[in-house]
């Protein structure tokens, strides 16, 4: 009779496994070659609602390809995408162009790089902050307002006139940073791919930014697909991490686990390079301390 089981706890194990199970928003199954050149290789990624995945791999790895996948940017003459990316019930690979743009900046959006370069300097902000909400809404001026106030709201901005009226050249390079978020954010998109978003900041700025991300995906709930080379910098905030190695995952598991335990090869390669601080090395101390930043 011991091992016995009740059909009242047969219930709670079995709903104890279905709220185990992740909700997934997005799934990739995909490869993806530039004319002969092979540079993602049967990729097999889920990103879950609400979760911030960091996808890590060195220059060249593939990161941006797959963002570019995800959003239906690759170049279609000399980029071949096979497999599928499952999105909301839709095969985004199979998506025409004209149906994809009511995915970007609605339901999927991005945010790069090199924030000043992103914007366009001869635009004041509420110009540009208008355009992005214009393109995928049409109610009057005054919701169109509310919403570009309480986007720059969300990222920490002022939502003054007098703010709203300066142009890109008038403000500092993180400022312009969160512009590009809040733009991003306007239409509460379901999953926002930041690829390599921070790299150009200095540290301070950086760990700022990386730390509004983390605040933006706990009050939105929305995913984010933190795309970088430095593992150290973004672990903190991040719930998942995938390690991508010559176009292939080789690692994926939690924060804590990947750096805890790495178990790839190259995994453990990128972790003996983070920098050595205090003289014991990234301990067990410091991995913990990473996996806890601004969580
Ligand atoms: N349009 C293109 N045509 C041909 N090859 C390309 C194209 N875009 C990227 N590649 C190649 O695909 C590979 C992966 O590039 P990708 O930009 O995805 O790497 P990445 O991991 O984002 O690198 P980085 O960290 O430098 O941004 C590289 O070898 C790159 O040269
Ligand atoms: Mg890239």
């Amino acid at each position: 009779m011991d091992s016995a089981i009740s059909p009242r706890h047969a219930q709670i194990d079995i709903d104890m496994i279905a709220s185990s199970q992740p909700d997934i928003f997005l799934s990739a199954r995909v490869s993806v070659r530039y004319r002969e050149k092979s540079v993602l290789s049967d990729i097999q990624l889920d990103i879950h609602r609400g979760e911030v995945l960091g996808l890590i791999g060195q220059s060249g790895s593939g990161k941006s390809t797959l963002a570019m996948a995800i959003l239906g940017l690759l170049d279609r003459k000399q980029a071949r995408a096979d497999g599928s990316i499952q999105c909301d019930g839709c095969d985004l690979l199979k998506l025409r162009e004209k149906d994809f743009r009511s995915w970007r900046g609605r339901k999927l959006a991005l945010v790069l790089q090199s924030p000043l370069s992103s914007l366009n300097p001869a635009l004041k902000i509420r110009t540009q902050l208008k355009e992005a909400w214009r393109a995928h809404a049409s109610g009057p001026a005054a919701e169109c307002e509310r919403a570009i106030r309480s986007a720059l709201e969300s990222v920490s901005l002022p939502s003054t006139d007098e703010f709203l009226r300066k142009y890109p050249s008038q403000m500092s390079v993180g400022q312009a940073q969160r512009v590009l978020i809040a733009m991003a954010v306007l239409h509460r998109p379901a999953l926002l791919i930041a690829d390599e978003a921070t790299s150009a900041l200095d540290v301070i700025t950086q760990s700022e930014i990386l730390s509004l991300f983390r605040q933006l995906n706990r009050t939105t709930g929305m995913a984010i697909l933190y795309i970088s080379h430095d593992l150290a910098s973004v672990a903190g905030i991040c719930d998942r991490i995938a390690i991508l190695h010559e176009g292939r995952i080789v690692e994926l598991g939690t924060a804590a686990q990947v750096l805890a335990n790495p178990q790839h090869e190259y995994t453990q390669r990128l972790m003996r390079a983070l920098p050595k601080v205090p003289q014991q090395g990234f301990g067990k101390e410091q991995q913990r301390a990473a996996a806890a930043t601004t969580r």
